[in-house]
């Protein structure tokens, strides 16, 4: 058999050719090919490489001249994709095999010896576990940045009153800040759940070979030591085809979309005429063709949207492994699609995000007119009762009494007369009002967690401290 020529490579982009009797179809070529998609990974494709090459220098298996080649090589290939010449061939299919190829144009015979103990399989599981690392650490950056935004406009809304609502309904006043803190909590977990899959991303396929290891005496751990990794996949036919790590990332990133989805709804809401609570900056809306008054909060629309995208690839990827057999299956060069968009559409929407709440118009005045409406402190008016040695569920009977005759005169409780409320029972006195006052219901709220202005200070002080870096 004579030797492969270096251009076969390049040219029929088979490195397995020789037992192929007919070329491979233009309509096949583009169906199997990635390289169009999966050329992101090139980064980490060549620190792959450069860790395993490394390595095989180590154990004796290359040379120093070997090595010397294949640094000088990469060095070079890194340039020109970072400078955009980097001509990137369909007929290679993938971004493995376009920087191998380029690799032995460069280089010649050490760029073919650096496959040696590797196969694809365990070389695109490095790949993405390595791009996907990095970017979960862009986006727990990006997250904290947005938990700091939020705990700004909480921090100057820690006073404002707003109605606070259960079923959509209006049930007690809240501070505008606590409710805002709600969303830096679910942030806050975020990131937690990101920082906790990261640690499985975060594991070395590379010596896993195609499926079952390798004859060669490679160090494993030496190689995880080099990419900063975790430690080594211990089963080599797990190694190749697991990508959990892929869809726990997914899940997360699903979960994020979500509480983004629920804000969204919520600043879609209070933007309405009927709330009127806030106002969006408005390089963050659109206005309408045909009607002239019209301002929409395009940014969090879209947001909410996008979630849908979002969760549909934590769908896309948990279906493309159900049913698979071990070990690798083409399949799984479906899940870099997915993976990408996650990771872009969060960061877009983390970043945007960000942005726009700094920008927030709070509308104090609708707040309190809208908190004072629903009898947000009906709650209060019973544990003033109870205090005073009543039942709580008596207590609780007797206001909704009290509420019935206030709806019936279109008055607020607090707007009730004194001889009126103590119709309902003759232990209220003057000193109610206060506590019927949206003010008074807020401060009486001081448990630990609680909307007591104390409370929600003392919650901004906490995570400005958990937040700096
Ligand atoms: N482009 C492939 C993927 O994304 C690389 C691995 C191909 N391995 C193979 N045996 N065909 O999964």
């Amino acid at each position: 058999m004579s030797s492969v020529s270096d251009n076969q490579l390049a040219n029929k982009a088979q490195a397995w050719s020789a037992l192929f009797s007919e070329p491979m179809s233009d309509l096949v070529k583009r169906y199997t090919a990635s390289v169009f998609f999966d050329q992101r990974l090139w980064a980490a494709d060549i620190e792959g490489s450069l860790a395993h090459a490394e390595m095989l220098t180590a154990q004796g298996i290359l040379n120093g001249d070997d090595h010397a080649a294949i640094l000088r090589g990469m060095a070079q290939i890194k340039a020109e994709i970072e400078a955009g010449k980097f001509d990137w061939k369909l007929d290679l299919e993938d971004v493995h095999l376009n920087i191998e190829a380029r690799l032995t144009e460069l280089i010649g015979l050490p760029a073919k010896r650096l496959h040696t103990g590797r196969s694809r399989n365990d070389q695109v599981a490095t790949d993405v576990r390595l791009w996907l690392r990095g970017e979960i650490d862009e986006l727990a950056l990006l997250l904290n940045a947005l938990q700091l935004a939020l705990v700004d406009v909480a921090a100057k809304n820690v006073d404002v009153i707003m109605p606070g609502f259960t079923h959509l309904q209006v049930a007690q006043p809240v501070s505008f800040g606590h409710h805002l803190l709600a969303y830096v909590e679910m942030f806050s977990r975020d990131v937690e759940r990101l920082g906790d899959t990261r640690r499985r991303v975060n594991r070395l396929p590379l010596g896993a070979a195609a499926l079952a290891g390798t004859s060669y005496p490679l160090d494993r751990e030496r190689v995880a030591r080099t990419l900063g990794m975790e430690g080594i996949c211990q089963n080599s036919l797990d190694a190749v085809s697991d990508r959990d790590f892929a869809i726990e990332f997914s899940a997360a990133a699903a979960l994020v979309m979500v509480h983004i989805s629920r804000l969204s709804e919520e600043l879609i809401l209070w933007m309405s005429q009927s709330f009127g609570f806030i106002d969006l900056a408005d390089r963050f809306c659109t206005g309408s063709s045909i009607m002239p008054q019209k301002k929409n909060p395009d940014v969090p629309e879209l947001a909410r949207g996008k979630t849908g995208r979002v969760v549909g690839h934590l769908m896309g990827l948990i279906t493309l492994m159900k049913g698979q057999p071990l070990a690798y299956n083409k399949d799984n060069q479906e899940d870099k699609e997915p993976l990408f968009d996650t990771v872009d559409t969060l960061k877009d929407t983390l970043r945007i995000f960000a942005e726009m709440m700094g920008g927030l118009t709070v509308k104090q005045e609708a707040m309190a007119r809208a908190a004072s409406k629903g009898y947000a402190t009906a709650t209060d008016l019973a544990d003033y009762l109870v205090k005073k040695g009543l039942a709580f569920r008596d207590a609780h009977e007797i206001v909704a009494h009290a509420v019935k005759a206030a709806i019936a005169q279109g008055l607020d409780l607090s707007e009730l007369p004194l001889a009126e409320l103590q119709k309902f029972d003759a232990r209220i006195e003057s000193d109610v009002f206060e506590l019927l006052s949206l003010r008074g219901s807020l401060n009486a709220r001081n448990t630990v967690g609680g909307t007591a202005p104390d409370q929600v200070r003392a919650q901004v002080a906490r995570h400005r401290i958990r937040l700096a870096v």
